[in-house]
């Protein structure tokens, strides 16, 4: 039994050569009673955000130290439950901050100005005659944008919206000092923005935070886009909202469920794009994302501070 496990083969691995260490190499993530083995003997693990760290699995794992994953969000770890057991916990922020909101912004461009309709029109060979308001869709520039979750991922986000003009409006427990955005209740944000950007964490106060009353508060002609978690949109209800011409379109780069298979009533909505969790997905942010992984994992076996803990307070 190795002293270090690694759900994924990552970048930077020869990095523990002198730890013992094993490697999930199979297809897709480890299955949950393979990671309940391998962590008997464990005092560090490297994980990733398709691995649920639950109680039983820290329960499985008395001589862990130190729990690594290599992504910001960490809803699938119960930490809690590595607090009470003595288990630090590192995750990745930062590094990711800019490439999430360049995802961001990519989708939100592309379901406004329906660039996915366009190509698949076209991919189909069904250009026709050109047509005043063929594929007519919303604008950027000069909107408003609402941005639920003003952490560092929401700041990306609203740096990038000056470029076009917009007018921030944002929500989060503080007032963002020295900014031009203006900090508004949930309620307000959903009626006075034209494009929604969800960028907060998925805990217990936000699983379900848009649900149907919160979708019909949204302007006809509004876009959403979701680079957080899943579970913190309604998915029902976001279909119906689709569907009944509530908002004008929705881009996700996480769903719920996820992965979203392939025949879900969501992807036969024209105004609905879908990528598959991609949005830290640049080779430079993903490289630099597994370095921090590492160094947080190493840190921890060697009983230093973790680079990027969580919380940060610990
Ligand atoms: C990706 O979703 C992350 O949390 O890093
Ligand atoms: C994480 O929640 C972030 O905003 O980076």
């Amino acid at each position: 039994m190795s002293s270090v496990y690694v759900t994924k083969e990552i970048p930077g691995l020869e990095r523990l050569a002198e730890y013992d260490v094993a490697v999930w190499r199979g297809e897709g993530p480890v299955p949950h009673d393979v990671l309940l083995g391998e962590v008997r003997d464990a005092r560090g693990l490297l994980c990733m955000l398709t691995d649920r760290i639950d109680s039983g699995l820290v329960d499985s794992a008395p001589h862990l130290e130190v729990l690594s994953q290599m992504a910001v969000g960490v809803d699938n770890i119960d930490i809690n439950a590595c607090r009470r057991a003595g288990v630090v916990v590192g995750h990745t922020p930062d590094v990711l901050t800019e490439t999430v909101a360049d995802s961001a912004w990519a989708l939100l461009a592309s379901i406004v100005r329906r660039i996915p309709e366009g190509e698949r029109e076209v991919r189909a060979g069904e250009w026709g005659p050109w047509e005043v308001f063929h594929l007519a869709g919303g604008d950027l520039h000069r909107t408003t944008l609402g941005i639920v979750g003003m952490g560092r991922i929401g700041q990306a986000v609203a740096r990038r919206a000056a470029g076009f003009d917009m007018e921030v409006i944002y929500t989060s427990p503080s007032t963002l000092p020295d900014s031009d955005a203006r900090r508004v209740d949930l309620e307000q944000l959903l009626e006075q923005a034209d494009h929604v950007v969800i960028c907060t964490r998925l805990d217990d106060s936000t699983l379900g935070l848009i649900g149907a009353d919160e979708l019909a508060r949204m302007k006809p002609m509004s876009y959403l886009v979701n680079v957080a978690r899943g579970p913190i949109v309604d998915t029902e209800a976001l279909l119906e909202a689709l569907r009944g011409g509530e908002i004008a379109g929705a881009a996700l780069d996480v769903t719920d469920p996820e992965p979203l298979p392939g025949s879900h009533p969501l992807l036969e909505l024209d105004n609905c794009l879908v990528v598959p969790h991609i949005a830290s997905a640049s080779v430079r942010t993903r490289n630099e994302m597994a370095r921090l992984a590492i160094d947080n994992l190493v840190a921890g076996l060697e009983g230093r501070d973790l680079p990027a803990r969580f919380p940060p307070d610990g």
